[in-house]
C-alpha cells in the first residue's frame, strides 16, 4: 500500500449539503511512538489499547460554496463556543490532506466538537479529535464517490487521521491497534493503524485503565517538539530497535496471557519515553513528584499483593494505571486508598479497552 492508494479518482456524484457526527476514542500506547520522519511517518512501530470513555464527538456540517474560492472556509466550536484558536491546527491538517480529499475548498464546514473528558485535564484530545474529524470528512467523501467500501473507509480515515496527529491513526478500531511497519505483524503499515491481527488471551479482554490526573495543565512540551527531539538524539537508533523488539515480544505475551512480561515491557516503554526526553537537547522532565510517588506505590502494592497492576505514561505527568478486569475491585480500592491523594484535586478517569469509533 502506498499513499497513492488514497488519492481519489474524479468524483462521480455531487452533494450540496449535509452533516455527519462521529464519536472517536483516545488511545494509550503500550509500545510508544516517539520520533517521526517527513509526512508523519513514524520512526518505529507502536501499539495501543483503544480507550472507551475518553472520546471526542464531532459533528461536521457542510454546505457547497456558491463560488469556489482558493481558501478553506470553516469554523470550529468546542462545547458550543467558537474557537478561532483551533483553526491554525485544522488549516494545517487540511493542507496536508487536500491531495487526498480534493473537495475541501468547495465547501463551508462547521466543525462542532466536544470531549467526554475535561479540556484542561492534561489528556491530549488530538488522537480522538483528529480521528473524529477524519471520519467525518471521509463520510463526506463517501457521498461523492461510489468506490469507498467499509474496509477502505477505515483505512483511509486512519491514513488521514495520521496526517492530523500521528497517534490519531490508532483510534478508529477497537482493542489493540498497531501503527508502523513491523516485520512480524501482517498488514502493519507506516501509513495507517491496523487492528492487531493475532490471538489475544482472555487476560487482556476488557483491560482496565484508570487515568490519574497528576497535572491538569497544558502540555509542557508539544508532541511536535518532542518528536523532533529524536532527530540526532544520541540514543535514537537503539530506541527505535528496542521498540521493534518489544513489539515482537508482545506477540507471545498477548497469545499466552503473560502478564509479568507485559508489565515489564509496558513500564519499560513508559520510562524509556521519558528517558528520551531527559536525555535530549534541550532536555525535559515531564514527570512531577506525584508521578514518582504513584509509581513507587504501584511497585510496592505489586510486591505486597502479587497484583498484575502496572503503569504507563504519556508525554506528561499523568499516570495510566493498567490492570486486568478480574482485579478491578482490589485495584480500585488501592487507587482510592493510596493513589487518589496524589491526583490534582483528587481527579481521575476510569476507562477500559474500547471498540473504536462510531457513527452517530
Ligand atoms: O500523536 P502525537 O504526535 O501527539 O504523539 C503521541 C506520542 C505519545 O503519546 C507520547 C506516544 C504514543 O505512541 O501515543
Amino acid at each position: 500500500m502506498t499513499a497513492q492508494n488514497f488519492t481519489p479518482k474524479p468524483y462521480t456524484k455531487s452533494v450540496e449539503n449535509g452533516s455527519f457526527t462521529w464519536s472517536s476514542p483516545s488511545n494509550i500506547a503500550l509500545v510508544k511512538y516517539w520520533g517521526k520522519k517527513e509526512h508523519q511517518i513514524p520512526e518505529n512501530p507502536s501499539i495501543s489499547f483503544t480507550l472507551d470513555n475518553c472520546k471526542t464527538t464531532t459533528t461536521l456540517s457542510f454546505v457547497k460554496k456558491k463560488n469556489e474560492d482558493k481558501e478553506y472556509s470553516f469554523d470550529v466550536y468546542l462545547d458550543g463556543e467558537k474557537k478561532d484558536d483551533f483553526k491554525p491546527k485544522i488549516e494545517t491538517f487540511f493542507k496536508r490532506i487536500e491531495g487526498y480529499l480534493p473537495f475541501l475548498k468547495e465547501y463551508y464546514f462547521k466543525i462542532e466538537t466536544s470531549n467526554t473528558f475535561p479540556h484542561s485535564s492534561g489528556i491530549a484530545s488530538s488522537a480522538s479529535g483528529m480521528s473524529a474529524l477524519a471520519l467525518c470528512l471521509l463520510s463526506v467523501e463517501s457521498e461523492l464517490s461510489s468506490e469507498i467500501d467499509d474496509v477502505f473507509f477505515i483505512q483511509k480515515a486512519s491514513f488521514l487521521a495520521r496526517l492530523g496527529s500521528g497517534s490519531a491513526c490508532r483510534s478508529l478500531v477497537g482493542d489493540l491497534v498497531v501503527w508502523g511497519k513491523h516485520e512480524a505483524i501482517d498488514g502493519s503499515s507506516d501509513l495507517l493503524g491496523v487492528k492487531y491481527p493475532y490471538e489475544v488471551h482472555q487476560n487482556f479482554k476488557n483491560y482496565q485503565d484508570t487515568i490519574l490526573l497528576v497535572d491538569k495543565g497544558e502540555k509542557q512540551v508539544s508532541s511536535t517538539i518532542g518528536h523532533n527531539l529524536m532527530n540526532g538524539h544520541p540514543f535514537a537508533q537503539e530506541r527505535f530497535k528496542q521498540a521493534h523488539k518489544n513489539l515482537s515480544s508482545l506477540i507471545n505475551v498477548f497469545k499466552e496471557g503473560d502478564l509479568d512480561t507485559f508489565i515489564e515491557i509496558v513500564e519499560s516503554e513508559a520510562l524509556t519515553l521519558h528517558a528520551m526526553m531527559m536525555t535530549s537537547i534541550p532536555y525535559f522532565i515531564l514527570m512531577k513528584p506525584n508521578t514518582l510517588e504513584i509509581i513507587n506505590k504501584i511497585w510496592s502494592f505489586r510486591e505486597k499483593t502479587g497484583s498484575k497492576v502496572c503503569f504507563t505514561l504519556d508525554a506528561g505527568a499523568n499516570v495510566h494505571v493498567l490492570y486486568p478486569e478480574n482485579e478491578s475491585e482490589q485495584v480500585c480500592e488501592f487507587i482510592n486508598n493510596e493513589l487518589v491523594a496524589y491526583c490534582q484535586n483528587g481527579h481521575y478517569i476510569s476507562d477500559r479497552i474500547g471498540f473504536g469509533a462510531k457513527l452517530l
